[in-house]
C-alpha cells in the first residue's frame, strides 16, 4: 500500500455548486475560475466535469490554458493576467485564448504586432482594488485604439471587499463600473463568488465564480452549508503509528507540547508538504474514526501528532480526515491564520475523483 495522504474530490458536489451559481445568476454567462490547478482540485478534471454547463474558464497564464487545450477543453479560456511577453501572442492566438489587458505596455504590443487572427480582449478596469487595470477615465481612449485590432472587447473589474457585506467599497466599485459599461455599451464582468452570493447588483453579463465552485464560503462569517454550497475536497490520511508516552514527555519539533498525563499519541501521515498548514496550532481538530481529536505539537513536513486520550482503542490504519464535509477547511484555515483559498491551492497530495 502506498502513502495514505490524499485529497478526494467530489465531482457531484462540484456540479451542485455550479448549479448554485446558475440559480443565483440565471441569465448571466459563467466564467469559472480554475486557476492554480482549479484551486488545488485538478484543473483538467474540473474543467471536463463543468464544461457542458459553463461558458468559459479563467486561468492565470498561457501554460495553465495550454494544459486544458491539450486535454481537449474547447470552451473559451481567459488569461486573467493576459500575456507577460510579446512572444506568447502567436501561441495564445493559435490556442484561441482570450486575454485580459491591464497595462499600457500590453496595449502597445497589441497595436504594434501583426496578429495572425484578431484576439478577444477583456479590458481590465481598476475600480478601486488597485491591483491590475486602467483607471476608469483611461478606458475609453484605450478601447477606441484597441478596437482596430481586437475581435471583441469586453470590460472586467475585480471586487476588493465583497466578502464583507457591509463594506461600502463594493457599492462604489459597482457604481464606477456600471457607469463605464453603460457609456461604452460593452459586455462586462464584475462578480466573483462573494459578489454572486452577496451582491446581485454586481452580476452584469458575466459572473466569475472561483471559491464557491469548490464549496467554500467566501464570507468569513458564514459557513459553506449556509450558503447552499457543498465542500468538494476532503483531505485525508491514516494513523501510521501509535505510542504510549509518559506524563511530561514532549512531542515533535521544538518539543512544544507536553503530555499532561500518561497517554496515547497517534501519528498521522500528513504534513505541510501535503498542503496541511504548518501554522495549525495544537488543539486544531482532526477527525479520527469520525470523532474529533486535537492536533498536538508542531506540524512536520509529512506528519502530525494527535492526542488519542479520547480514542484509546484507535489502531494503525484508522482513517483520518483533515478537512472536508464534516470539518470545514475554513475552520482549519482560521486556526492556522490564513484563508481556505491558500490551503486548497497548496494541496499537493494525490487527488482521487468520486463521481
Ligand atoms: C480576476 C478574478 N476573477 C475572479 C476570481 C474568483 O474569485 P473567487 O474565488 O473569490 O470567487 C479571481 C480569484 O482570485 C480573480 O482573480
Amino acid at each position: 500500500m502506498s502513502r495514505p495522504a490524499r485529497a478526494i474530490i467530489d465531482l457531484a458536489a462540484l456540479c451542485a455548486n455550479l448549479q448554485r451559481v446558475h440559480t443565483c445568476a440565471p441569465t448571466q454567462h459563467i466564467m469559472g475560475a480554475i486557476k492554480a490547478n482549479a484551486y488545488g482540485h485538478g484543473a483538467v478534471r474540473v474543467a471536463k466535469t463543468l464544461e457542458s454547463n459553463i461558458d468559459a474558464f479563467a486561468v492565470r497564464c498561457f501554460e495553465e490554458a495550454f494544459k486544458l487545450r491539450v486535454a481537449g477543453i474547447t470552451r473559451p479560456i481567459i488569461l486573467l493576467e493576459g500575456f507577460f511577453s510579446p512572444d506568447e501572442l502567436p501561441a495564445i492566438i493559435e490556442q484561441d485564448l482570450q486575454i485580459v489587458v491591464h497595462t499600457a505596455r500590453q496595449v502597445e504590443v497589441l497595436l504594434n504586432t501583426q496578429l495572425a487572427k484578431p484576439v478577444t480582449v477583456w479590458l481590465k478596469v481598476d475600480t478601486g482594488m488597485h491591483r491590475l487595470g486602467f483607471a476608469p477615465h483611461e478606458i475609453e481612449p484605450i478601447y477606441r485604439r484597441l478596437k482596430r485590432v481586437a475581435k471583441k472587447i469586453r470590460l472586467m473589474s475585480h471586487l476588493a471587499c465583497a466578502d464583507d457585506r457591509q463594506d461600502e467599497t463594493t457599492v462604489k466599485q459597482t457604481e464606477i463600473f456600471l457607469t463605464l459599461v453603460t457609456t461604452l455599451n460593452l459586455e462586462a464582468s464584475l462578480a466573483n463568488s462573494a459578489g454572486i452570493l452577496g451582491w446581485p447588483q454586481t452580476y452584469v453579463d458575466w459572473v466569475r465564480p472561483g471559491i464557491m465552485l469548490y464549496g467554500v464560503s467566501p464570507f468569513p462569517d458564514i459557513v459553506a452549508k449556509n450558503t447552499g454550497l457543498q465542500p468538494v475536497m476532503q483531505l485525508e490520511s491514516t494513523l501510521i503509528s501509535i505510542k504510549h508516552l509518559n506524563k511530561g514527555e514532549r512531542i515533535g519539533y521544538g518539543a512544544t507540547w507536553r503530555c499532561p498525563q500518561d497517554m496515547p499519541i497517534g501519528i498521522v501521515a500528513i504534513g505541510y508538504a501535503d498542503g496541511y498548514p504548518r501554522h495549525a496550532p495544537s488543539g486544531t481538530p482532526v477527525l479520527l474514526n469520525d470523532q474529533y481529536v486535537p492536533l498536538v505539537g508542531r506540524v512536520s513536513m509529512d506528519m502530525i501528532a494527535v492526542d488519542l486520550r479520547s480514542q484509546p482503542h484507535a489502531m494503525i490504519d484508522d482513517p483520518v480526515i483533515l478537512w472536508g464535509k464534516d470539518l470545514p477547511v475554513e475552520e482549519i484555515a482560521t486556526l492556522a491564520g490564513t484563508i481556505a483559498y491558500e490551503l486548497l491551492c497548496n494541496v499537493s497530495s494525490v487527488l482521487y475523483y468520486q463521481q
